[in-house]
């Protein structure tokens, strides 16, 4: 059967544009696959604890070697795993802090590498999987702008999910998301192009989800 591991990161619960589009996203999914079934972890009401030397170590331990405060990390991974692997397709809900991905989901992706379950002898075991990111971020990063290349989620994600052979991934990006709201960005008058990518950002994932039905 199909699954959809749906997360999001963004630390707003009230406008958010990352969650609104990872949420448009899976109504599509879920219009798409009426027999699927859907996870849904909330990383920023929910965050999962960093990777420390329990958790690290619990992974390369033989069971009965592991103190009960690795065995107890070691559960919280294999939840966290579990999700993982009973995907076939994962969405992400992600804004921009400080032209990186949010620590929350940092957290998420230190907990799925893990030897045996997620990465086998030859490399990574997840090829099967698709990941979306649904992305917002406050300023502008396109092409010829002062801050091109500034947003490093994109460059990052793209190398760190090939750990768990993961190489299907796409971005769906909305940006400028402070256009109105900050006094700083107000005076450049970009409300119209907040609006503009933020309706481009629904009509990707429309046109995703119309290529795959016509595709199947
Ligand atoms: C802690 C923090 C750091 C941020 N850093 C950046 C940044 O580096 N660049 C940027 O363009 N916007 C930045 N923003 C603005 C967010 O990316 C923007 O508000 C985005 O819409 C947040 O996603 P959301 O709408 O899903 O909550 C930051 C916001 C916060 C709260």
């Amino acid at each position: 059967m199909t699954h959809l591991l749906h997360l999001d990161s963004s630390m707003r619960t009230e406008g958010s544009r990352s969650r609104k589009l990872s949420a448009h996203f899976a109504d599509a999914w879920r219009a798409a696959n009426p027999g699927g079934t859907v996870t849904y972890r909330d990383l920023a009401a929910d965050p999962l604890p960093h990777l420390d030397q329990d958790a690290f170590l619990a992974n390369v331990l033989a069971p009965e070697d592991r103190t009960p405060a690795q065995q107890a990390a070691r559960e919280l991974t294999e939840t966290v795993v579990d999700e993982l692997l009973a995907a076939d397709e994962v969405v992400v809900g992600m804004p921009l802090y400080n032209f990186s991905a949010p620590t929350t989901f940092k957290a998420w992706s230190d907990r799925i590498v893990v030897p045996g379950l997620t990465i086998g002898e030859g490399g990574g075991l997840l090829g099967r999987v698709r990941i979306t990111f649904t992305t917002a971020r406050g300023g502008g990063y396109g092409p010829g702008t002062p801050r091109e290349g500034w947003d490093h989620r994109a460059p990052w994600l793209l190398h760190a999910l090939t750990a768990v052979g993961i190489t299907d991934v796409r971005f769906i990006e909305t940006e400028l998301t402070l256009a109105r709201e900050s006094p700083a960005m107000a005076p450049l008058d970009l409300g119209a192009a907040e609006d503009k990518s933020l309706a481009d950002a629904y009509a990707a994932i429309d046109a995703l989800f119309a290529e795959r039905s016509a595709a199947a």
